[in-house]
Parts: C-alpha cells; structure tokens; sequence
C-alpha cells in the first residue's frame, strides 16, 4: 500500500497533531509526515512534532509583506518537501484561493460541530448557546469558504444539560483524536 506523504499546519497545542502521529506510529494510518509548519512560534505543536523526529518550521507571518507572500512560502516548502495532502490542525489562519487553488481538493481540516452546523470561530460555545442537544465533529475536504468543503466523516457527542465550554470542548477533543487519523485514512483510501 502507498505511504502518503503529508504536511501538517498548526498554530497551537497540537492534540490532534499527535494523534496523527500516534495513529501512524500505532499502524493505524499508512502516511508519513514529512513536515509541520507553525505561523506561531510557541506552538506547542512544535515540541511534540520535534520529539517525534519530524521536520518542523516556524514561518513568521512577520517577514512577509502580505499573506499571500506568506502562502507562497508555505506552498513552498511543503512541495520542496514532497506533500501529497495537506493537514489543518488547529491552523488559525484562513487560507486564500491561492493556497486553496495550489493543494485543491487536498487539504483537509477537522471542525469541531457538525457542519453546517456551527461554522467559524468557538463552534462548541455556539452549540451550548443555541442549546443543541447534539453536535459533534466534521472532517472536511477545504475549499474556498469558511468550513464549507465536502465532508469525509462526522460523529455525533452528544451535549450534556450541565455541560460548559470547557467540558463540551474537552469530551469532543478525545473525539477529534479518534476520527482525524480515521478520516484521513479513509480519504487517502
Ligand atoms: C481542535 O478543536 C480542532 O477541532 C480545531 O482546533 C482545535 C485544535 O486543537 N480546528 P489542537 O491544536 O489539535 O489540540
């Protein structure tokens, strides 16, 4: 079976990240990752992709003169490294077209409610706050909108009457860790 290649983009902790890494090194997801690539320099994401062995860099947004030159520079290198699918992991940046265009239909991004459902920014506060009594989590194909990409897989986690933020986001999360490597295997099948 072919090992697909993936470049995976963070901003932050990085949970999912090590899921992936996780999954791979557990044999549950035949890809290698050739390059993580932070637009913060702290990530946490970072650390555990340096334990893991994995190439990583941090591209500062502050050396380029617009994001587009930005996204060039990641394109860049995660071709100068040889990246067949690209993978959102808590990447706190909108991509343009241009990033869009240049990986179409192979970037991937893991949402944390059922999409349509709950779209953008604190997706579990908008849950609790329109009182759903399910939400859940999307993994989704990126496209040019705003978590609007044709979706590989979502699981429902049920939202509980005393549930918090915190609570919600934190039973999801262990969610998110299961269903990222599983839909990317299942894309990349
Ligand atoms: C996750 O909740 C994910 O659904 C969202 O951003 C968060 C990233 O968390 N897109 P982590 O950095 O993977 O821990």
């Amino acid at each position: 079976m072919v090992t697909v290649s993936l470049g995976v983009l963070v901003s932050g902790r990085g949970s999912n990240l090590q899921a992936i890494i996780d999954a791979i090194n557990g044999g549950k997801l035949n890809a290698a990752i050739r390059i993580v690539i932070s637009n913060k320099k702290d990530a946490y994401a970072l650390e555990r992709a340096k334990k893991a062995g994995i190439k990583t860099i941090f591209i500062d947004p502050k050396d380029f003169l617009s994001w587009q030159d930005y996204e060039q520079q990641m394109v860049s290198q995660l071709k100068a490294n040889g990246v067949e699918l690209v993978i959102l992991a808590g990447f706190m940046r909108i991509l343009t077209p241009y990033f869009v265009n240049a990986y179409k239909d192979r970037i991937l991004n893991i949402h944390p409610a059922l999409l349509p459902s709950f779209p953008g920014l604190h997706a579990q506060q908008q849950a609790l706050e329109y009182g759903v009594k399910v939400t859940g989590i999307t993994v989704h194909v990126v496209d040019e909108g705003m978590d609007t990409g044709r979706i590989i897989l979502q699981r429902v986690v049920d939202v509980l009457s005393n549930d918090t933020v915190k609570s919600l986001s934190e039973r999801m999360l262990r969610i998110e860790h299961q269903v990222y490597p599983e839909a990317i295997a299942l894309y990349c099948k």
